[in-house]
């Protein structure tokens, strides 16, 4: 490792060309070495579901096929997991692998929020809530960064399609861009230090991510205060000077020089100050050393490819959501006469296409798990094609006749791989027609029938009252059919919670009237009311909501306790809540919390997601699960001051099975500072004026504030009721007791007034 003055020294050497050629990737993979001048090279490589490292680095386009590795669970079930140890141990693994192969970057996680269903790497992406992303994504990068190997979080910021994703723009409100979009970078960049952050090509309300400093350096660096290189997206970058400027470190890929040349011309030209490019240098120099102690020095790191096989089997089985079980048809009995229906079962869909997709080392399905198990009373039919949507009335009908014969009808389907992928997104929320078809003339003769979801993102389900079970297993990487047999046997118990709304239909999504926007333009019409948020606000049912889950096992949630009833907003709160499984299977349960602002002026969701523990408990057995909640938690950003802000009131602290099936409640009151104006004008309204406990005493003096106390006529009995007339006066600017004050009122005693009022705020404030 380089000390600092090390660094300057060797900065202090460079020509202007070396030190702009160290800012831009050198391949596709590789950062620029300069090796008379002691700069070694570090290579980066995709995750974040396992590690897509290419060893062909002269493949310059980087599609070619890379070493074989082991495919974890996509990142949409790893937050189903709603379990931090579990992916901060994936994270750990994954750092191995990084270096026993000499890689020094991982490329991810990757956090955007999940505004539509539609988008096509959604099973690239956590969460449509941004505390659920946030806080899982912190605990893969402590993973991976225990390791002395750095993450790359992307892709920054609010870039939630695929269509023109070079080109769009997210238009949103600063609010939404805060509390929702932003949210889900600012508690890992915050809390986990990542040593990259990836800024995404799209343009943020007219501004690309990459050339944005509001973005790179006013909120992430400013005030988020890290320290680490922010990475341009795979050709994100459309003005490379200004991008530094704005407070980019590296463009990746190479530009075969010619965003070096460029750079140089801007020093040359006076338009971008060398001194940028030289802490530039620094920050990605630090980097680079930092990284490359590490190279050839990694012998007590194995990349067991078995060892970690079976890694991702252990994690697998906890990504998978039980959708619907009535009369408890799963678990199976192993010797049960079994119909298994669907090429999947065979052939599993285990990841999404594009960068994240990895060489898998061996793949384990269904049918391979039950045939290492010698179960003998499966009957397997292909049933439709896992590829293409065309309906085969002979595969149909092999599928009805073996489900005729067997207990129970397991039914593989799911989107094939065409359906979704990075680079574009889905036009319809449906499964193939051809499965659609065969699953409903299977269920019409089978005796039970489960159906098996590989997917990564969520589907209408048009069979769901015709079916006995679903499991949802979204793409769970390369041992999934051993994770499904130890599901499906009952080996263990689902624990999976949906991190998103499955909608009834696709119109009824927030973003359903703004996806994928109108040409380049993208508005965030729904504001902050991105999935649960919407759906709640609307009352409108859905299929399963947000955090829902089954298990065979059941539990029940007692004795919720609040560390006080009343505090200020910068006290901590301590919630206490007691879970027993009442079940009779060992199962574990992801405890969530939710709050909610009782009563407020401010628009707000009915609750939000501000907690979660996931607890292992044998029947019998109870656990006291505790969290702590802060300003945040109770917090909304407000414009005005730009600034999180708590409005003082009565919070309710749920505790839920899901955001729709709370428990139990009770509530806290939070006194805060109002947000006050520092000036009051001729506009000034009267309900704002008689709020403000400051200047309260002027206000009884002046004759405009008080609301007209006199006899009405008959005729002003008829045309104007007490609502009106309250609401009239409170609503009503100072400027107006000129008009309604049959003359009484005049200039000079509105200006009297507010030069009081204006002097006792200054002093006050
Ligand atoms: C993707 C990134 C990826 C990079 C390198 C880009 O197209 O958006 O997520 O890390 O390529 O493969």
């Amino acid at each position: 490792m380089k000390s600092a003055e090390e660094i300057r020294n060797i900065i202090a050497g460079l020509t202007l060309e070396e030190k702009a050629s160290l800012c831009s990737g050198d391949t596709f993979w590789l950062t620029h070495e300069i090796p008379e001048k002691g700069i070694p090279k570090i290579m980066v490589s995709d995750g974040p579901v396992g590690l897509r490292k290419q060893e062909n680095i002269e493949d310059n386009l980087g599609m070619n096929e890379s070493i074989k590795a082991v495919c974890f669970p996509s990142s949409t079930g790893m937050a189903a997991t709603f379990n931090r140890e579990l992916y901060g141990f994936m994270g750990e693994t994954l750092g191995e692998e990084c270096r026993a192969e000499n890689v020094a970057v991982i490329l991810g996680p990757a956090v955007n929020i999940k505004r539509s269903p539609l988008c096509g790497r959604n099973f690239e992406y956590l969460s449509e809530d941004p505390y659920l992303a946030s806080e899982m994504s912190t605990s893969f990068i402590k993973g991976v960064q225990s390791k002395n190997v750095g993450t790359s979080i992307k892709h920054f910021a609010v870039n939630n399609q695929e269509t023109r994703r070079f080109s769009a723009s997210s238009n949103l409100s600063e609010r939404a861009f805060r509390e929702i979009y932003l949210a889900a970078f600012e508690g890992p960049v915050r809390n986990a230090a990542p040593w990259t952050v990836m800024c995404s090509y799209n343009r943020i309300n007219g501004e690309f991510a990459s050339q944005n400093k509001y973005l790179l350096t006013d909120i992430l660096r400013k005030e988020w205060g890290f320290e680490g290189n922010v990475v341009s997206d795979w050709g994100a970058v459309s003005d490379r000077a200004k991008a530094l400027e704005a407070g980019l470190n590296l463009e990746m890929p190479t530009s075969y020089e010619e965003n070096d040349k460029k750079l140089v011309k801007a020093v040359k030209d006076g338009e971008l100050d060398e001194s940028i490019l030289d802490e530039n240098c620094f920050s990605m120099l630090k980097m680079i050393f930092k990284a490359y102690d590490n190279i050839g020095n990694s012998d007590s790191f194995k990349f067991d490819r078995d060892r970690h096989h079976d890694i991702a089997r252990e994690i697998a089985s906890e990504t998978f959501v039980l959708l619907k079980n009535e009369g408890n048809v799963l678990p199976l009995k192993k010797d049960a006469k079994i119909a298994v229906i669907g090429a999947y079962a065979k052939k599993p869909r285990l990841q999404g296409g594009g960068s994240a997709h990895i060489n898998c080392h061996k793949i384990a399905s269904f049918i391979s798990e039950c045939e290492k198990n010698s179960l003998v009373n499966i009957t397997y039919a292909e049933g439709f094609s896992p590829s293409v949507d065309e309906f085969d009335e002979k595969l149909c009908e092999k599928a009805v006749n073996a489900a005729k014969d067997a207990d129970v009808t397991l039914v593989f389907a799911g989107l094939p791989d065409i359906f979704e992928s990075e680079g574009y997104d889905r036009k319809h929320m449906q499964m193939p027609s051809c499965q659609l078809k065969v699953l409903d003339e299977v269920r019409k003769v089978s005796k039970k029938t489960v159906v098996v979801l590989h997917n990564g993102s969520p589907v209408e389900m048009p069979f769901i009252n015709n079916v006995d079970a679903v499991l949802e297993c979204y793409l769970g990487g390369q041992a999934v059919g051993s994770a499904q047999f130890d599901i499906i046997f009952g080996d263990k118990s689902p624990s999976g919670k949906l991190a998103e709304t499955f909608p009834i239909r696709l119109e009824d999504n927030p973003s359903y009237l703004n996806f994928p926007g109108c040409g380049n333009n993208v508005n965030y019409a729904e504001d902050i009311f991105v999935g649960y948020r919407y759906y709640d606000k609307k009352k409108m049912d859905v299929l399963f909501p947000f955090g829902f889950g089954l298990s065979y096992s059941e539990f029940q949630y007692s004795n919720l306790r609040l560390s006080e009833s009343s505090m200020n907003e910068d006290e901590e709160l301590e919630v206490k809540v007691d879970i027993t499984n009442v079940g009779s299977m060992e199962a574990k349960e992801a405890v969530q919390l939710y709050v909610k602002n009782c009563e407020t002026r401010i628009l707000r969701p009915v609750r939000e997601f501000k907690g979660f523990e996931k607890v292992n408990l044998l029947p019998n057995e109870t656990k006291t699960v505790t969290f702590k909640l802060n300003k945040r938690s109770f917090a909304y950003y407000d414009e005005r001051i730009k600034d999180w802000v708590v409005p003082s009131g009565v919070y309710a602290i749920e505790i839920g099975k899901n955001s729709r099936c709370i428990e139990l409640s009770e509530t806290v009151n939070i006194t805060s500072k109002p947000i006050l104006p520092d000036k009051y004008d001729y506009d000034s309204i009267m309900e704002e004026l008689l709020e403000d406990k400051r200047i309260e005493e002027v206000l009884k003096k002046y004759p405009g504030a008080q609301k007209p106390d006199r006899e009405k006529s008959e005729v002003e009995k008829e045309s104007m009721n007490d609502e009106m007339e309250n609401s009239g006066f409170l609503y009503s600017p100072l400027r107006s007791g000129l008009y309604f004050s049959n003359g009484y009122i005049r200039y000079k005693d509105i200006d009297a007034a507010l030069e009081e009022i204006n002097e006792i705020i200054s002093k006050k404030e």
